[in-house]
């Protein structure tokens, strides 16, 4: 769907996702609820603050998967991904501190693959990811599954492209200072959600929104597995969607 602009396609995004809180609360059951960092985002946060102080949305029963995380990156830097979601969200509701999950970019080598294996299980002991939100990189990147990545990927440790670090480069104050790796939930990791929403504003995402939605479905451009996906929904503003 396309709106107007990235305000009013926030807030539906965010309804959305207080739907699905509200509904599991009826239920006296877990959110769990797979989301993502980037710019892209960060309204839909807002709403959902807004919706905690002003409506009563409670986060009590919510538990949270990030995508990813740099690595290295220690949790306490300014350009952590566990930073960007305590400013912009987590520090302003009521979740619970052991309910949230980032991938931990502080690992050593050897801990990184058993660590990505047990956040795969958690979620799926969790049943699943009820909604997974998601931003696009332009390369075509979902999480952090760059080019070559596979249809059935899982969490793990990735090689960052040099168009996503270089997109970076600004946060960290250069590329040459942007990690080189990440670790990202997989293609398939994502797809198991029983809801996605990728979302895109603005017109620098026209082309890569353009190659997602008609292109050729390829690990070159790994957004293109969307369309492979029947939960699938992309929130557009109207420049993202120029070129549709
Ligand atoms: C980062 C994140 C992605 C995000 C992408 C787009 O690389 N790992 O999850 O979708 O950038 O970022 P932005 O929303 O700032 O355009």
């Amino acid at each position: 769907s396309v709106y107007a602009n990235k305000e009013e396609a926030s807030k539906v995004v965010a309804n959305r996702i207080a739907a699905v809180i509200r509904k599991k609360q009826a239920n006296g059951e877990h959110a769990i609820l797979g989301l993502a960092t980037g710019a892209t985002p960060v309204k839909v946060y807002a709403e959902l603050i807004r919706l905690h102080k002003e409506e009563g949305l409670s986060f009590k029963n919510v538990i949270t998967f990030n995508l990813d995380e740099y690595f290295p990156m220690q949790p306490d830097a300014i350009q952590s991904y566990v930073t960007f979601m305590n400013k912009n969200l987590f520090d302003h509701v009521d979740i619970d501190q052991a309910n949230i999950n980032i991938p931990d970019g502080t690992l050593p080598a050897s801990e990184i693959a058993a660590f990505c294996l047990a956040y795969e299980q958690k979620i799926s002991e969790l049943g699943g990811l009820d909604i997974q939100i998601l931003g696009i990189g332009r390369t075509g990147h979902i999480g952090f599954n760059e080019p070559g990545s596979a249809p059935n990927s899982g969490t793990r440790l990735v090689t960052l492209d040099d168009l996503t670090r270089r997109d970076a480069s600004r946060d960290f104050g250069g590329k040459e200072n942007v990690p080189t790796k990440a670790i990202t939930m997989g293609v398939g990791t994502i797809f198991k959600a029983k809801e996605i929403i990728l979302m895109a504003w603005s017109e620098n995402k026209a082309e890569i929104v353009r190659k997602a939605v008609e292109g050729e479905i390829s690990s070159e451009i790994p957004a293109t597995y969307l369309q492979l996906n029947d939960n699938v929904e992309f929130v557009l503003d109207t420049e993202a969607a120029s070129l549709l």
